[in-house]
């Protein structure tokens, strides 16, 4: 039986590569339309997945479905989101939540007036491991957590395809793209404490370098007007700090992503699952042999969102939580300038 009928909007490589594929899994849930504002584009998409309808706009979508999957650039999560909040639809966002704050704000807003699930693309917090963390923190495993290290670090990979070096479109690059995750994640982990000050910085002098090295094909060098290297050190009211910083092109000897937590009675780093204690006269490090759940965090972020939309499950990703992530992104932005 078919419980949610499900619509597209923007139809590009997250769409076609993770969510559409990922939803088609899910037992009850109709692939009902497509809308991009590449015509040509949602045609082929829709033929590729069997998708009967192609709108010519948003709206004629939004009066067929219960909820919609919004993959666009970024700029226009916010309108989408609104405008599909107030037709009465659920909303799958992408991440970032928006591009400013006050945009976020009204979406929150928007689904909260409507009385609709609004979930913003963290996948992170879907992975095994971080679901393992999450579960060792809250029982108190590493005790109250002091010092945060997050690296999400690229060595050379600014996207060179799609609107991703465009700040107008996207409104920003590394932070906006890769280092939100880990961002938000990291504050999920932390269970969203109080933040007492935002510090940081962002670079873009390695990606203008004429002698262009990419590992993600070319981009122009001439044209890219976002970030491509930040850092931030962000303090929490319960004494704990975070130091975080993330790149897509930086003169570093490899890439990395790593996320670690220090806490009062052990430590914790996510990717590659391992606990630290010290105590008996021993250090001990225990890695995970197996961690149990969904190993495609695509389809356990897909599978929440359908039963959210269809028995009002609890959000993993709350709005405001999104919404504080992409707060920090803005801060971090205007002491750039
Ligand atoms: N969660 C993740 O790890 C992850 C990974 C990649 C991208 N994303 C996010 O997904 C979104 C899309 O990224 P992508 O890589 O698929 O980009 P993309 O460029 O491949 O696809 C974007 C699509 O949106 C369409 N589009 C542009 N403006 C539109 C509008 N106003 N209305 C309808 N369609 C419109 C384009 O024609 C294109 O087909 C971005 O917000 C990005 O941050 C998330």
């Amino acid at each position: 039986m078919i419980q949610l009928k499900l619509g597209f909007i923007g139809v590009g490589g997250i769409a076609s590569g993770r969510h559409i594929p990922a939803f088609s899994k899910i037992e009850g849930v109709e692939l009902a339309g497509v809308y991009d504002v590449n015509e040509n584009r949602a045609k082929e998409v829709a033929d590729q997945f069997a998708i009967p309808f192609v709108a010519k706009e948003a709206a004629e979508l939004f009066k067929r479905v219960d909820a919609v999957i919004i993959c666009t650039p970024n700029k226009f999560h916010h309108e989408m989101s609104v405008a599909a909040l107030e037709a009465g639809v659920h909303v799958f966002c992408e991440k970032p939540m928006a591009i400013t704050d006050a945009a976020c704000e009204d979406m929150v807003n928007a689904a909260e007036k409507a009385k609709r699930v609004l979930q913003v693309g963290y996948h992170y917090r879907f992975k095994k491991e971080s679901q393992a963390a999450k579960r060792l923190i809250a029982s108190g495993g590493i005790g109250d957590p002091l010092v945060v290290r997050v690296e999400a670090m690229r060595r050379r990979k600014v996207p060179g395809w799609g609107v991703f070096t465009n700040k107008s479109l996207q409104g920003g690059g590394c932070l906006m793209d890769y280092g939100c995750h880990l961002l938000d994640l990291a504050l999920w982990l932390l269970d969203f404490p109080e933040i007492e000050s935002v510090h940081g910085q962002t670079y873009e002098m390695v990606s203008r370098d004429p002698d262009q090295v990419n590992q993600w094909g070319l981009y122009d060098a001439t044209t890219i007007d976002v970030e491509d290297h930040a850092t931030a050190y962000i303090k929490f009211k319960n004494g704990a700090t975070m130091l975080f910083e993330t790149s897509w092109a930086a003169n570093v000897p490899e890439d990395k992503e790593t996320l670690s937590i220090s806490g009062t009675q052990g430590g914790v780093n996510v990717f590659p699952y391992a606990v630290n204690h010290a105590s008996q006269g021993m250090m001990t490090t225990t890695v995970a042999d197996w961690i149990s759940g969904e190993s495609d965090e695509g389809l356990a972020q897909a599978r929440h969102f359908v039963a959210a939309c269809t028995s009002g499950t609890e959000l993993i990703v709350k709005p405001n939580e999104a919404r504080l992530v992409s707060s920090i992104i803005e801060q971090i932005y205007k002491q750039s300038k």
